[in-house]
C-alpha cells in the first residue's frame, strides 16, 4: 500500500446474490481531512459502482443521520468521521441490511 493510500475494508452483502456477507478491501487515495463518506464516494465513482450506501439521499452535513454506520467498530456518521490508515466500514445492524451499507429503516 502506498503511503498516500488508505485501505478501506467494506462490508458487502447482496441478499439476492450472496449466500454470506463478506468484506472487500479497496485502496483509496488519502486526502487530509477526508471522511468515511469521501472514501465511499471514491470507491463508488472509481472502483466499484455496485457499492450500496447512503450518499445523495443524505445531507452530508451531520444532520439527517441517514449515513449512520460503524467506522472501525464504533457507531458514527460516515459523512462526519475522518478516516486514515486502515479503515473498516460496516452497517450498524447487519441483520437489517438491504444491501452493503444500506439498512432497513
Ligand atoms: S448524510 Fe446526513 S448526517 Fe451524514
Amino acid at each position: 500500500m502506498s503511503e498516500k493510500n488508505i485501505n478501506v475494508k467494506v462490508f458487502r452483502y447482496d441478499p439476492i446474490g450472496d449466500k454470506e456477507p463478506y468484506y472487500q478491501d479497496f485502496e483509496v487515495p488519502f486526502v487530509e481531512g477526508m471522511s468515511a463518506m469521501d472514501a465511499l464516494d471514491y470507491i463508488y465513482q472509481n472502483l466499484d459502482s455496485t457499492l450500496a450506501y447512503y450518499d445523495h439521499a443524505g445531507c452530508s452535513l451531520g444532520i439527517c443521520a441517514r449515513c449512520t454506520g460503524r467506522i472501525n467498530g464504533k457507531a458514527g456518521l460516515l459523512c462526519q468521521t475522518p478516516v486514515s490508515g486502515e479503515v473498516t466500514l460496516e452497517p450498524t445492524k447487519k441483520d437489517k441490511v438491504l444491501k452493503d451499507l444500506v439498512m432497513k429503516r
